[in-house]
């Protein structure tokens, strides 16, 4: 079934795609959500370019349907990770975190369909200009990195929609058939899904971390580290420090220092739930379970479409 441009254009049944995360979203994943009918990416953002090499294999050998690759393009090793998709013969990438001047001409030479990830309508009607089949637009309530504007998902969506006349997949805050149908009606042709399938047992992140997502409430997330790169984090005991650290008029330097290296990795892959960076978005608060990621695509798609028959009951 084909009932949108982006379902159309990634070649899948369903047009609900796993998103590509760091520390989370590996083979096991995306094969999963693209076996399932929708759009499965290998999150290359956490992976040396052999490791990529090998998930792309096994995510080649697990399915037989489309997926997809997310390249942030800040990555220091990102020739050798485009390396890795043209050779892997990767059909889709979706770019983030950098210029889509740089690659998308390249990678559309290579036959690859090309999506990159915005947070305001300016950086989308970039992107088309670049050359992209599409793009993310990302609202402010999203898990991981975030733009600069804080514009939610709400307010991006029509805005971006109005500004580009390429298909908008809507990011942000998404992980029901409801939520997906509203940013539908506003004019997206699919959603990107993030924490809710952080929240899956396919993820390859930490089951303590999992199990943190699921326990969230209301407020437990924050944008910080605006001065470095703006990310959205699940407030631990490292989190308290830089928001001590940012109150207290802390430097860009002494922040990177802050956050040093490997953070992330100590937090979602480590489950290091004290000291590591945690990246989840505020809709972690509305996830109360761990399911297969065949069940959040089955009832996502189905909600969408029940609520989409019977779209208001009024009291
Ligand atoms: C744990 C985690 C890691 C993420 N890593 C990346 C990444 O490597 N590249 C990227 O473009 N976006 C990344 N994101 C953002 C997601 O791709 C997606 O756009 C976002 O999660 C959507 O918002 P939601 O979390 O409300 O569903 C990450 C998000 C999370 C939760």
């Amino acid at each position: 079934m084909s009932i949108t441009r982006v379902s159309r254009l990634l070649g899948i049944e369903y047009p609900i795609i796993g998103a590509g995360m760091i520390w989370a979203s590996g083979w096991r994943l995306a094969s999963a959500v693209s076996n399932a009918g929708g759009l499965g990416i290998i999150g290359a953002g956490s992976m040396r370019p052999e490791v990529l090499r090998e998930h792309i294999q096994k995510c080649k050998a697990a399915t037989d349907k489309p997926f997809g690759v997310n390249l942030p393009l800040l990555y220091p090793d990102i020739d050798q990770l485009v390396a890795e998709v043209v050779s892997g013969q990767v059909p889709i990438v979706f770019t983030s975190a950098g210029n889509p001047k740089t690659w998308t001409g390249y990678l559309k030479e290579k036959g690859i369909i090309v999506v990159h990830v915005v947070s305001s309508a300016v950086f989308a009607l970039k992107a088309q200009q670049a050359g992209c089949d599409a793009v993310v637009a990302e609202g402010f309530e999203a898990g991981g990195h975030n733009g600069r504007e804080e514009t939610t998902t709400l307010c991006l969506i029509p805005q971006v929609v109005e500004a580009v006349s390429i298909p908008v997949i809507a990011a942000g805050g998404i992980a029901t058939g409801k939520s997906m149908l509203a940013v539908m009606v506003l004019g997206a042709e699919g959603v990107q899904m993030g924490s809710r399938f952080v929240a899956s047992v396919e993820a390859s992140s930490h089951e303590a971390f999992k199990k943190a997502v699921i326990e969230a409430r209301e407020g437990d997330t924050f944008l910080s580290l605006k001065q470095l790169t703006p990310v959205r984090l699940l407030r631990n005991a490292f989190l308290g420090e830089v928001l001590k650290a940012e109150a207290s008029g802390a430097t860009k330097e002494a922040l990177a220092a802050l956050l040093g290296r490997g953070r992330a990795k100590k937090g979602m892959f480590e489950g290091d739930m004290t000291e590591g960076e945690l990246e989840i978005g505020q809709v972690s608060a509305s996830l109360h379970d761990i399911l297969p990621a065949s069940e959040i695509v089955r009832q996502v798609w189905e909600e969408f479409n029940q609520t989409l028959r019977n779209p208001i009951k009024f009291q």
